[in-house]
């Protein structure tokens, strides 16, 4: 039997990924699970991954979002999507936007065409966005007291009244969208599409706008993504690590457990609502930036240089505002970067 408040069937796309999988691992036994991944990020452990492929309860097809008549089949009864099928790397994506748009959301829209006909019970959506959608966020002008919304990180000046003296502020849902990478832009698309869906059919959804996930195994999943694991694997294997942005870029790293704690709170859709579309920032609302993440791993003990760069190669400032995810989902307190870091990596680990 399914623990209450469960739905029976659930189907996953891009279900053999990271958080996918992390998610997989916390819901009840009972739960039907379909997952649907082609592989496009790919790693060997992903295709070895004992726990997914032994799992009675979860089925794992090779197949992309986009050719449904292969699953269609297992799409029956399905009460919950959710949607993490995505490319993921910032920096591919500039140099591959067209291959972003299809994989993203092209394919998702071939997807979303066939979808009612063969799960006519659905009843939710939840999508895994990301605080991409944002790009540079807001700053607060401090001359003229506006917020405004730059266009990138590197010529910082208000647009209202040219004073270079901004300060960046933490991001609200409310905030302007305004993608400055194509993953940013795919993913702000696929919010659109899952919305247009959502309203169409009158399916309730959540959107979370996930800020940079850090946790057990994440290096396993993928090479090109992750900053934590990506700086681990340089500092140990090249003694050296380059910080864009001076060192100075400021992110807002959330734990998976926090994260799959809340989705798993959204599939049992124990939040109070009132929209049938919910958007949520997921971050912790503290800010690290690079040159603390860096000074941390000396302090555990590594040696290592320090290049520093000083064009950004993305946002400068990522810290979400996190009140309505915490009031919805009653979340008291985020996990602690630094107490993982030293877990994890710490010399005596
Ligand atoms: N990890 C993070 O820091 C982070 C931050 C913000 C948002 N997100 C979002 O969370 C979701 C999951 O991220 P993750 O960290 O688990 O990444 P992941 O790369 O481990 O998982 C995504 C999976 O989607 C699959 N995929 C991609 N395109 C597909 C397609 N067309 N058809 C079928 N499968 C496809 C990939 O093979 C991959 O296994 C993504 O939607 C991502 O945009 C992640």
């Amino acid at each position: 039997m399914v623990a209450k408040g469960y739905p029976k069937k659930i189907l996953i796309t891009g279900g053999a990924g990271y958080i996918s999988n992390q998610l997989i691992e916390e819901l009840p036994p009972a739960v039907e699970i379909i997952c649907i991944d082609n592989f496009y990020v790919d790693s060997e452990y992903k295709r070895k991954n004992k726990k997914l492929h032994s799992n009675h309860r979860v089925s794992l097809i090779d197949s992309n979002v986009a050719h449904i008549s292969k699953y269609q089949h297992l799409l029956s009864n399905i009460d919950l999507l959710i949607y993490m099928a995505s490319l993921n790397s910032v920096g591919e994506s500039q140099t591959h936007p067209i291959k972003y748009l299809k994989e993203n959301n092209l394919n998702l829209q071939l997807f979303l065409n066939q979808l009612k006909k063969f799960s006519p019970k659905l009843k939710k959506i939840i999508l895994t966005s990301s605080r991409g959608v944002y790009g540079e966020g807001p700053y607060l002008c401090q001359k003229c007291r506006r917020t405004i919304y730059p266009d990138s990180a590197e010529a910082l000046s208000c647009s209202k009244c040219n004073s270079t003296e901004l300060t960046p502020q933490k991001i609200k849902e409310s905030d302007q969208t305004k993608p400055a990478s194509y993953y940013g832009l795919t993913k702000k698309i696929q919010e659109d599409l899952l919305s247009v869906f959502s309203l169409q059919y009158n399916i309730q959804m959540d959107i979370f706008r996930i800020f940079n996930v850090y946790g057990k195994d994440q290096g396993k999943y993928y090479s090109n993504i992750g900053i934590i694991p990506q700086m681990f694997k340089l500092i140990k294997t090249q003694h050296q690590i380059c910080l864009s942005g001076n060192g100075k870029l400021t992110r807002d790293f959330v734990s998976i457990t926090d994260l799959v704690n809340i989705l798993k709170m959204s599939v049992v859709n124990s939040q109070v609502r009132t929209n049938l579309i919910e958007t949520y920032n997921v971050g912790s609302g503290r800010a690290v930036s690079l040159n603390d993440l860096a000074e941390y791993f000396q302090n555990l003990g590594y040696s290592f240089n320090i290049i520093l760069i000083s064009s950004y190669q993305d946002v400068q400032y990522s810290v979400a505002n996190n009140q309505k995810v915490k009031k919805a989902f009653n979340i008291k307190k985020f996990s602690n970067l630094y107490d993982f870091l030293a877990r994890t990596y710490g010399k005596n680990c």
